[in-house]
């Protein structure tokens, strides 16, 4: 069962290594001997997660790259292809939100979040699929999605809502394209984690209300996240492709929360 799920060995890129669930993607993963590649635009930050990683024994190189600048993109692949050879698996994790209601939502909102979290996320696969296409090479890649794909309430906020909707739609278009590859493409939905991007809205009523309303009654914790990580990471889902693995308490489905 050990080797069914293990990523030893396997070079695994991570967008958004900085902090939250890339942070926390890179240490665990890193932790069972792959051999992870950090991306992210705060250096100091990904350096720093470096150090600790290669103090634990494992190997973590930091990269620095904005996704929306996506000429850079192709540039940053080859640098990690050189420093640490064929990219088995990418996870599409970097995010930004911008919470607010559709009427305040402004031309920079929706730019910053549909160029991160849509564009961006694009670009970074087109980059590495090819390069996977053309090492002939067995590949996974995992979207992070949200429970915000399907969920909606009043006065949520529409940019990040409807760009993870769109996250989950483009799952499933290249997980189509890329099967005839050997390329599997599988999404992971968090419900509710406290990570950087959602700090303020802890300790609120409005958050007690929401965990009040996720169906095993609580809030995420990031090790909640390794189960379906190192499942799509690793041969254990060799016959997976175009699905969306919803890791968020019930919070999905629970169609009547707010
Ligand atoms: N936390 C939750 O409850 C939750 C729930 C569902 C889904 N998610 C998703 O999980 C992913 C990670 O979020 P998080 O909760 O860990 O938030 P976070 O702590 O704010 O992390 C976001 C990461 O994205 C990176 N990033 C943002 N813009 C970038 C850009 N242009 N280029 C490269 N990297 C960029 C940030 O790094 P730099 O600032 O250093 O570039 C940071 O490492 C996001 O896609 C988010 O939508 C989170």
């Amino acid at each position: 069962m050990e080797t069914l799920f293990s990523v030893k060995d396997k070079v695994i890129l991570i967008t958004g290594a900085s902090s939250g669930l890339g942070h926390h993607f890179t240490k665990t993963l890193a932790k069972a001997g792959a051999k992870v590649a950090m991306v992210a635009r705060r250096f100091d930050r990904i350096k720093a997660i470096s150090i600790e990683v290669s103090q634990d024994g494992g190997v973590a190189i930091p990269f620095t790259l904005d996704i929306t600048q996506t000429s850079d993109i192709k540039n940053v692949v080859k640098e990690i292809e050189d420093q640490l050879g064929q990219i088995d698996v990418l996870v599409n994790n970097a995010g930004v939100d911008a919470r607010k209601n559709i009427f305040e939502t402004t031309d920079e909102d929706w730019t910053k979040v549909i160029d991160t979290n849509l564009k961006g996320l694009v670009m970074v696969t087109q980059a590495v699929a090819a390069r996977m296409i053309e090492n002939k090479k067995t590949g996974s890649i995992i979207n992070i999605s949200s429970v915000s794909d399907i969920l909606g309430f009043k006065g949520g906020n529409p940019a990040y809502m409807m760009s993870k909707a769109g996250v989950s739609h483009f799952n499933h278009l290249l997980a189509l394209e890329l099967a005839s590859s050997n390329i599997r493409v599988n999404a992971i939905a968090p419900g509710v984690y406290r990570t950087e991007i959602n700090d303020d809205l802890f300790d609120t009523d409005l958050s007690k209300v929401l965990e009040s309303k996720v169906p095993l009654l609580r809030f995420g914790n990031l090790g909640d996240l390794d189960g379906a990580l190192f499942l799509l990471c690793s041969d254990a889902s060799r016959y997976m492709t175009g699905t969306i693995i919803r890791v968020d308490g019930g919070l999905g489905i629970n169609k009547l929360i707010l």
